[in-house]
């Protein structure tokens, strides 16, 4: 497996591979890998003949008081599970490679889209996530690009951005992992201490009570996100920033839970900013 820096190393490399008719996926992550994003290069390694994972913080997602600076970091482990798990190359660039001194140039959805769920108060992440992503979709060229369904309106808006700018790149959501009581993976769940980590079950508990009341038959959001909310406020250590039911592609509120409707939340478990969600099915 090969590390490459700068942005004409890949561009060669992808360009020998498409040469001999080979077909290539791209894992874009801000590393600190776990299973989640393993789950993501597995899934690569499956569908395409070359993986590409991307270990990129990008700074230009991260609001001013948000986590960059203590955002974990482990590129030596990183490394290992990419090697490990069969990708062919890790892009690892610098700040400077990616942005230089002076870009000045944006990708942004500009509906109501990323103003919905995190955009609230997260106003200029998802203009950084479309403008590395897209970046990175020039710099790599990839036949199929893989993300996470934990990040749901991350995925819908990279899926809009890929119709609206005729991208020719394959989107493929993959599956939240969890941890065995629960817990969806997450880089930031290193930040929770002991205590955090018990009270942040109330977000896998609250998706586990939404889901079964849709599945027995509940149609009312209001009904359902009002019961999950309830259930999440019984953790003292927990403060809810949204539980919210919209359309799984407009990511719009709805008011009738149906297939193709996602229930999201973000919730504080001190000062942790957990995502969690399901997707009703039928
Ligand atoms: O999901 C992430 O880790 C990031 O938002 C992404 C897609 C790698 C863009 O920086």
């Amino acid at each position: 497996m090969k590390v490459a820096v700068k942005i004409d190393e890949i561009r060669q490399q992808v360009r020998e591979w498409k040469q001999q008719g080979l077909t290539v996926g791209l894992v874009p992550t801000m590393g600190y890998l776990h299973e989640g994003h393993g789950s993501l290069i597995k899934k690569s390694v499956e569908l395409c003949d070359k993986t590409v994972v991307s270990v990129f913080l990008n700074p230009t997602q991260f609001g001013p008081n948000e986590d960059l600076d203590s955002y974990p970091r482990d590129f030596e482990s990183d490394k290992e599970l990419c090697q490990s798990l069969g990708a062919d190359l890790v892009f690892h660039p610098s700040v400077e490679e990616m942005y230089g001194e002076d870009a000045s140039t944006y990708v942004e959805i500009v509906s109501e889209m990323p103003k919905q769920l995190c955009g609230k108060t997260r106003p200029i992440h998802f203009r950084g996530v479309c403008t590395v992503v897209s970046k990175l979709f020039n710099i790599v060229n990839p036949d199929k690009a893989f993300f996470g369904e934990k990040d749901a309106q991350q995925l819908a808006i990279i899926r809009k951005m890929v119709r609206d700018m005729s991208y020719g790149i394959e989107i493929v959501g993959c599956p939240i992992v969890r941890e065995a009581d629960g817990l969806a993976k997450s880089s930031r769940n290193t930040y929770l201490n002991e205590e955090e980590r018990k009270a942040s079950l109330c977000l896998s508990r609250a998706v586990k009570l939404g889901r079964e009341m849709v599945e027995k038959g509940e149609e009312s959001a209001e009904k359902v996100t009002s019961e999950m909310k309830n259930l999440i406020n019984k953790e003292p250590l927990a403060r809810i920033d949204y539980v919210q039911a919209v359309d799984g592609v407009t990511m719009l509120p709805v008011d009738t839970l149906k297939k193709g409707v996602l229930v999201a939340m973000a919730v504080y478990i001190g000062n942790t900013r957990l995502i969690d969600n399901f997707s009703v099915k039928e």
